[in-house]
């Protein structure tokens, strides 16, 4: 348990290519914490000297809001249990493991979890498939790098003929490449955090955009995506995407929190595209808006986050 005594580190920014959003996160997950009487909270921008700043300043608990690279995907997690300091959110597995968006997929279709078809292509990987298998997919498909986030490096692409532009594209950001069935229909997302000892769903959050797919331009351009909180799905659809989402939490071995992100078709079926460990927490972010529409204010939501630590 974490006490207002407790001397807190909040590390965000980082290296990746979404440290903008995670210093932003960082400042206001934060000021929250100060509102909430954490005093001894300090906000330490992440860099190589970070484990020595760490020990030096004697922190006693960290709470993490970086993203991607080094902060999302295992890293900071294994450094911190060497360094023997408690810290929010997923473990060591869960992170790395849902860093990529292949082994992702792997793990919850052999649960049983519906995920798109795919194909995975490499450029200098290890697991690899010829391009051509990509032939056996239905176009348009969606190519994406593997290990990547802020819908950088994806492109669509209509028939086959196209796709060596959108794998050279993807492929500047991974070398391994996922190539995947185009879904038209709904983009949302679920919420998992845990509240009170429990593990609570998320509403469903619909992305309404005025792009074709909810791309990088859509994601951090003011008014390009319309935001519907909850999502208009009748209710038996709703109810078996929150019930997937907790089970793909569970699988993937997720702990305290997580957000996973479905694309739904036009008759209603629906499948997982990945999992995000460490979701965003600007006030514009979705998983504080989820929080919001059940309830739990965004210091709330600090708070269950604080005391995942362990
Ligand atoms: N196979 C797909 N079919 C349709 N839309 C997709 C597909 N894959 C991704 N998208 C769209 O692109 C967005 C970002 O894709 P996602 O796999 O979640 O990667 P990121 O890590 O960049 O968020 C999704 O929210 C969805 O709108
Ligand atoms: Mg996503």
């Amino acid at each position: 348990m974490v006490s207002t005594d407790s001397v807190i580190a909040v590390l965000c920014g980082g290296f990746s290519a979404e440290r903008e959003v995670s210093l932003r996160s960082g400042k206001n997950c934060y000021e929250a914490l100060q509102r909430l009487g954490y005093a001894n909270t300090v906000l330490i921008d992440m860099d190589r000297t970070v484990a020595c700043r760490l020990v030096d300043e004697k922190i006693e608990v960290v709470f993490l809001v970086l993203h991607g690279k080094y902060g999302e995907d295992g890293c900071i997690q294994g450094m911190l249990e060497i360094l023997g300091i408690p810290y929010t959110g997923n473990r060591v597995m869960a992170s790395a493991l849902t860093m990529d968006k292949d082994m992702t997929k792997r793990i919850l279709k052999e649960a049983g979890l519906p995920v798109v078809p795919s194909v995975t292509v490499y450029q200098n990987g290890k697991r690899s498939d010829d391009p051509s298998v990509c032939k056996t997919l239905q176009f348009p498909v969606m190519v994406k790098p593997a290990i990547e986030g802020s819908s950088i490096g994806m492109s669509k692409v209509d028939d086959f003929s196209k796709l060596s532009g959108a794998l050279e594209t993807a492929s500047r950001h991974c070398s391994l490449i996922l190539v995947e069935e185009f879904v038209t229909g709904k983009s949302v997302t679920v919420g998992v955090f845990e509240r009170n000892g429990e593990t609570v769903v998320t509403p469903i959050l619909e992305f309404r955009t005025k792009t074709e797919w909810y791309d990088y331009e859509a994601k951090y351009t003011h008014g390009m995506t319309e935001f519907i909180l909850p999502a208009e799905l009748p209710e038996e659809v709703t109810e078996a995407i929150q019930k997937t989402t907790l089970k793909a939490h569970q699988i993937a071995g997720c702990t305290g929190l997580s957000r996973v992100d479905f694309v739904i078709d036009t008759e209603n079926r629906f499948y997982i595209l990945e999992i995000n460990t460490i979701p965003g927490m600007t006030d514009l972010s979705d998983l504080p808006a989820q929080a919001k529409a059940m309830g739990v204010s965004y210091d709330e939501l600090v708070e269950c986050i604080l005391q995942t630590a362990h």
